[in-house]
């Protein structure tokens, strides 16, 4: 029997952390491999190393996520290049701790709240997301197959102080795949939502606070890239973040409001 046809996968946000890391199981796999984020030069070093782990081969696509005219022309290079697209992973994300700086600065004051900058989260995580939709939804439709996966977060759970836009952002994107993947299955499409609890990356190497139960980006990837081809509609890792995600959605709100003000203290 010949071996199953190697897969058409499109990363976004791939020039670190998880999304490199799952591109980089994607060519153990021997998939044909897209590359997107903004950093081209890192894009191509992924794409050499890509091909020496056996991809069948690669796709550098520099562009930004949050701006429309970018996407659409990397799905049209996507287009002329790929005879389908198997697997799209909408990964792109920013923020952390770093964009509510603003409140959090000595002797800053609510009037510096910044909309714009808080909006720039959203704009990369969620509607960065709903640009990629937007160019592949329809060929996966024409194709009546097709598997997207998109990364929110456990930040959806619940929102911590001084991590406001960032947990929007996530609780956007859960709402929407949620949403969606009935509608998509509808024609052959299926969608995965990816919540990861701290992995190690470029963001969380930001965060200057306790990140617990935080795991390789590799084993990360890993858990992912195996629940996506599994089907898993939900995938959360690791499962002991999950459960102390789940159970801090619980506490009622005044005991949570005071344990979130003694965290801050200091701060
Ligand atoms: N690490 C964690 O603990 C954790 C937990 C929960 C969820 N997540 C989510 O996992 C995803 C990956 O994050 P990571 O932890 O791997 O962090 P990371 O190393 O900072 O990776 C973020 C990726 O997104 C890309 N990106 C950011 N803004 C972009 C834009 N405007 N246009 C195109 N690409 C953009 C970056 O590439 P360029 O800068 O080159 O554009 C980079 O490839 C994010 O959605 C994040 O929210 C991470």
């Amino acid at each position: 029997m010949s071996p199953p046809p190697a897969p058409y996968v499109i990363v976004c946000g791939a020039s670190s952390g998880i999304g490199e890391a799952i591109a980089r199981e994607y060519a153990r796999r021997g998939a044909h491999i897209a590359l997107f984020a903004r950093r081209q030069d890192r894009l191509e070093e992924l794409a050499g190393r890509a091909r020496s782990l056996g991809a069948a081969s690669t796709l550098v696509l520099p562009g930004d996520v949050s701006v429309p005219g970018e996407v659409v022309r990397a799905a049209q290079t996507l287009d002329r290049a790929w005879p389908r697209l198997d697997r799209a992973y909408l990964n792109a994300g920013t923020g952390g701790d770093q964009e509510v700086a603003c409140c959090a600065a000595p002797g800053a004051r609510i009037g510096t709240f910044a909309a714009r900058e808080w909006d720039d989260t959203m704009r990369t995580n969620y509607s960065g997301a709903l640009h990629w939709l937007e160019a592949i939804l329809p060929r996966m439709r024409e194709q009546r197959a097709g598997h997207i996966a998109v990364t929110g977060s456990m930040a959806a759970d619940r929102a911590m102080p001084q991590s406001g836009p960032y947990a929007a952002s996530k609780a956007a994107l859960r709402a929407l795949v949620e949403s969606l993947r009935v509608d998509a299955g509808r024609f052959g499409v299926r969608m995965t939502l990816i919540e990861p609890g701290y992995v190690k990356s470029e963001l969380t190497s930001r965060m200057d606070r306790w990140l617990p139960f935080i795991t390789s980006t590799d084993d990360a990837a890993v858990r992912f890239v195996r629940g996506v081809e599994a089907g898993e509609a939900l995938i959360r890792y690791p499962w002991q973040m999950s459960l102390l995600s789940r159970l801090g959605a619980q506490v009622p709100r005044p005991i949570f409001d005071l344990w979130a003000k003694w965290n801050l203290r200091g701060r």
